[in-house]
């Protein structure tokens, strides 16, 4: 028997699937869906990121640390704000604080060691006979950095000497100008820079310290490899390609499948034929593209 659908319900969304507790007026600043659907709309518009109604917990909390740096009396103010003609900078703001910047040294390891063991050897190939050989990977969505500096790491330490006769190059972007400035300093506290073996970090990093607490900075030959730049994936990309791999983990979840599939078209347009893509481990592009195949677990092959 096929079951008949739910009659729609007349109730916004964001009623049906919130905590009831993050509405309403008990807490510092008064917060009401229609606050969340506006705020939602705008990052859905400006970066493609589908907010959950689950996700306005994480919203209230993140902006009423804004507010009260605006001295604003409430979610009312802050959206007239948002709406105002003066609203680029703030909109800016909004994007940075609501992104998920989740990252770490050599996360997710098995693709450093596919790049390493399988990216390398055929770039390598291609290039044969070439005075000067050329390799671009693009890390997009890089958050603070550790991505494209472990990307780093396993091009010098693979290459070796070798490398300095190469034009290589890693481009790192994303869209939070703060993750920017972050990546681009190169400076991580120390706790975070666990995931990076031993004898690496010993190679290519140099103690530091950081607002007062141990760190690490990425040392010159990483740095002089990567250029991070600011950019968002579903406005226009200035950059021509093509790429032998590109590392896209864990940015396309937040995308709803519309973002996810104008994003993947034009990975495959930026990629060279034979080039990889690497996507987060709950990532995957089963009906969003059969421009690729599957070449390992998340990685992926341009046809
Ligand atoms: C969870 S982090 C992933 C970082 C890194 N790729 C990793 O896997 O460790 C997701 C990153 O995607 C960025 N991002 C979200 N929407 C974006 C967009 N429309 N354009 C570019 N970057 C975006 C966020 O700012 C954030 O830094």
């Amino acid at each position: 028997m096929i079951e008949r659908p739910p009659a729609p319900s007349t109730e916004p969304a964001t009623l049906r699937r919130t905590p009831a507790a993050v509405f309403g007026g008990a807490r510092e600043f008064h917060f009401e869906p229609q606050h969340f659907d506006l705020i939602a709309g705008l990052l859905y518009q400006l970066a493609g990121i589908a907010l959950a109604p689950h996700k306005a917990e994480m919203v209230y909390a993140r902006l009423a640390r804004r507010l009260r740096e605006l001295r604003l009396p409430d979610f009312d103010a802050y959206c007239a704000l948002l709406q105002s003609d003066g609203a680029a900078e703030e909109i800016g703001f909004l994007v940075n604080a609501l992104t998920t910047n989740l990252t770490s040294f050599y996360r997710e390891s098995h693709h450093f060691d596919f790049l390493a063991s399988n990216v390398l050897p055929e770039v390598r190939d291609l290039n044969a006979g070439r005075s000067k050989p050329r390799l671009r990977l693009w890390s997009a969505g890089c958050s603070s950095g550790p991505e494209p500096y472990s990307m780093a790491m396993v091009l010098v330490s693979a290459m070796g000497p070798e490398l300095r006769r190469w034009d290589a190059r890693i481009l790192a972007t994303d869209i939070d100008t703060h993750m920017v400035d972050t990546a681009r300093r190169g400076i991580y506290p120390l706790p975070g820079a666990t995931g990076i073996p031993a004898p690496i970090r010993q190679r290519f990093t140099t103690d530091t310290r950081l607002d007062g607490e141990p760190a690490v900075a990425m040392g010159e030959e990483l740095k002089r490899l990567v250029t991070v730049k600011p950019l968002n994936l579903l406005e226009h990309w200035p950059m021509s390609g093509p790429f032998d791999a590109i590392f896209c983990r864990n940015v396309l979840i937040y995308f709803d499948r519309r973002g996810r599939m104008q994003v993947i078209e034009n990975f495959a347009r930026m990629l060279r034929h034979g080039g990889y893509l690497f996507l987060g481990h709950s990532e995957s592009l089963y009906g969003v593209s059969n421009l690729f195949r599957q070449a390992g677990p998340t990685i992926y092959r341009r046809d």
